[in-house]
C-alpha cells in the first residue's frame, strides 16, 4: 500500500536528504566485511552508491521501477557500477551469495505480515556467503507515539524543490494496533499546487521482543543490536534498532 509514495523518486530524495550517519555505518560495515554487497529496498541508492564508489561489487534490489530509475541515473552520474534488480524482498533469488547484505531506513517495515518478514529473512539467509553479515535498521516503536496518531492532517516538514519551489508536507496517520501498522496519508503541496501528491504510506512496527524470533524463523541469529548510529547499546528509549546478524 506504499507503492505510490515511491513513484516520486526525485521528490523522495529532496524530502529525505539526511542519513549521513547511516551512510557511514553501512559503508564502514561493508568495508570491514569486504567482498560483495547486496542492499534490499535500495531505493535511489543513497547508501549503496557510496559503497560501490569505494570499489566493492554491489547489487541493489527494489520493488519500485521509479526508485530504481533514479538510482541508475545517480550511479551513472557518480561513475559507480551497481547491478540493479527489480524484485520483491519477500522472496528473491539472485543466484549467488554476498558477503554483506543490508536493509536500510525502515525498508523492512513495508513487510506487514510476520510471514513476509520470515520469508524475507529466509531469502537473505540463502544469499549469505560463509561468514557473511546481515544488517538492518528499523525504528524502535514508542507505544506513546503510536497511540498519539489520531488521523488529523498536520504539517510535518517542508523542503525546497528547485522546480516547484517551497513544498510543504502534511501527514495524517492512524495506528492499527492488531496489525501493528501505522497507516498514513502524505500530502505534498505548493502555494499554487495544493496536494499535487497524495500517497498512502503504511509502516509496520517491529517490537523488540519479536525481532529475534522473526530472525530465527528465517534461519538468522541476532549478534548485536545497537540503539543509535554511533553504536550505543539498545535501550528502552533508543531511537532505532540497528541489528547485525549472521546465519544460524
Ligand atoms: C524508506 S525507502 C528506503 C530507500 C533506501 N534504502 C534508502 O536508505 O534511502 C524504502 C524502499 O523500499 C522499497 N520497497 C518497499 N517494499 C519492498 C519490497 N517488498 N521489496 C523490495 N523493495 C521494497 C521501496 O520501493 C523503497 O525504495
Amino acid at each position: 500500500m506504499s507503492g505510490a509514495f515511491y513513484e516520486h523518486a526525485r521528490l523522495y530524495d529532496l524530502m529525505f536528504p539526511g542519513g549521513g550517519p547511516a551512510v557511514e555505518f553501512y559503508s564502514a560495515a561493508a568495508r570491514r566485511r569486504g567482498g560483495s554487497v547486496l542492499e534490499l529496498g535500495c531505493g535511489t541508492g543513497h547508501k549503496l552508491i557510496p559503497i560501490a564508489a569505494g570499489g566493492q561489487p554491489c547489487a541493489g534490489l527494489d520493488l519500485s521501477p521509479d526508485m530504481l530509475a533514479e538510482a541508475r541515473r545517480k550511479a551513472a552520474e557518480r561513475g559507480a557500477t551497481v547491478e540493479w534488480a527489480q524484485g520483491d524482498m519477500r522472496a528473491f533469488d539472485l543466484g549467488r551469495t554476498f558477503d554483506f547484505v543490508f536493509v536500510a531506513a525502515n525498508s523492512l517495515l513495508h513487510l506487514h505480515e510476520a510471514e513476509d518478514l520470515v520469508s524475507c529473512f529466509r531469502s537473505v539467509r540463502r544469499h549469505l556467503a560463509p561468514g557473511a553479515r546481515f544488517a538492518f535498521d528499523v525504528f524502535n516503536p514508542s507505544v506513546r507515539l503510536l497511540a498519539s496518531a489520531d488521523g488529523v492532517r498536520r504539517t510535518r516538514e517542508s523542503f525546497l524543490d528547485p522546480d516547484r519551489g517551497h513544498v510543504s508536507v502534511d501527514v495524517a496517520e492512524v495506528y492499527d494496533a492488531p496489525a501493528q501498522v501505522t497507516r498514513g496519508t502524505w500530502y505534498l503541496s505548493t502555494a499554487t499546487e495544493p496536494d499535487f501528491v497524495v500517497a498512502p504510506l503504511e509502516i509496520r512496527s517491529i517490537f523488540p521482543q519479536e525481532l529475534p524470533l522473526l530472525l530465527r524463523g528465517g534461519g538468522l541469529r541476532l549478534l548485536e543490536r545497537f540503539g543509535d548510529w554511533p553504536g550505543g547499546p539498545f535501550a528502552a528509549d533508543s531511537p532505532i534498532q540497528l541489528c547485525v546478524c549472521e546465519a544460524g
